[in-house]
């Protein structure tokens, strides 16, 4: 299991172009700092390692080190990413960064033919906590012919791949509405998917929990799960008692300022190999 995490410093963080419905305020760069780096200590409080990869000028959204490659190890050829396709232009630049960084430290580069097409990383792919298999979004920033690819790829690994269709535009990527707490349990927001996607969320957990709209789009579902612990920007008597069931305690961290661009707590890192 993972217990490293990949993190970028918001030293470049903005807001200008408006990629999704939450980006409509300026930010306050120096709340946004000090958010980043409560956010830093309580993943170290809660066990994981930090790795930090450098910000670059002008690439306001690198911060969120979520969506650049999808991680992941498999027996067959070690640690590997995949690159993304992002759907925005400036995004499309953070990319090499990543790759670079990962190339760097020995991780195998699985790249995609994916012109014209787009795959956004762990903002749209998420694994099943037990490696089993990956659950894929699509529909406002990946695309379902990237899916497609992605999924033949990864099952020359051994590793299905459950595609979702996401319907609400404020869970513009899966990790607004599908947080896996354990590998039996889910957070979910159910009214982000399309009926058949929804059908198959249901099929794959034992336990599923459901978010309110109202939760989900106040990041509630962008939680990260370590050691026990759920960092959550907030909390309500709803999800309480969905972690207290799973035997997690909450841990409150603001990122008022992140979510103005659209992103929280399990967007701002990447878990590592
Ligand atoms: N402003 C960023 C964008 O729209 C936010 C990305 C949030 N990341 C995520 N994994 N949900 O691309």
């Amino acid at each position: 299991m993972p217990d490293t995490v990949l993190m970028c410093p918001p030293t470049f963080f903005d807001v200008r172009e408006v990629k999704n419905p939450y980006m409509r305020h300026a930010i306050d760069p120096v709340r946004a700092q000090h958010q980043w780096e409560n956010l830093r200590r309580a993943l170290q409080q809660a066990g994981l390692t930090v790795e930090i990869i450098d910000p670059v000028k002008d690439l306001e959204d690198m911060v969120f080190a979520a969506n650049q490659v999808f991680v992941g190890y498999s027996e067959k050829i070690g640690k590997f990413i995949v690159p993304s396709e992002m759907r925005y232009l400036i995004r499309q630049k953070e990319v090499p960064h990543y790759v670079e960084w990962f190339r760097k430290r020995g991780y195998q580069i699985i790249a995609l033919d994916l012109k014209g097409e787009c795959l956004e990383g762990h903002g749209d792919l998420l694994w099943h906590p037990d490696h089993s298999k990956i659950w894929a979004g699509y529909g406002f920033r990946s695309t379902r012919a990237a899916v497609d690819k992605f999924s033949a790829a990864m099952h020359e690994l051994g590793f299905p791949v459950a595609p979702l269709q996401l319907v609400d535009d404020h869970c513009y990527h899966l990790d607004t509405c599908l947080c896996p707490l354990n590998h039996e349990a889910v957070l979910i927001y159910p009214g982000a998917y399309s009926a058949d996607a929804l059908q198959n969320v249901r099929q794959g957990w034992k336990r599923i929990h459901e978010l309110t709209r109202e939760e989900a789009v106040g990041f509630m579902g962008n939680g990260i799960v370590a050691n026990r612990h759920y960092i959550t920007p907030r909390v309500t008597p709803n999800l309480q008692n969905i972690l207290a069931r799973e035997g997690l305690t909450a841990v409150v961290i603001d990122t008022s300022e992140f979510e103005k661009s659209g992103g929280s707590v399990f967007c701002m890192k990447s878990l590592i190999w």
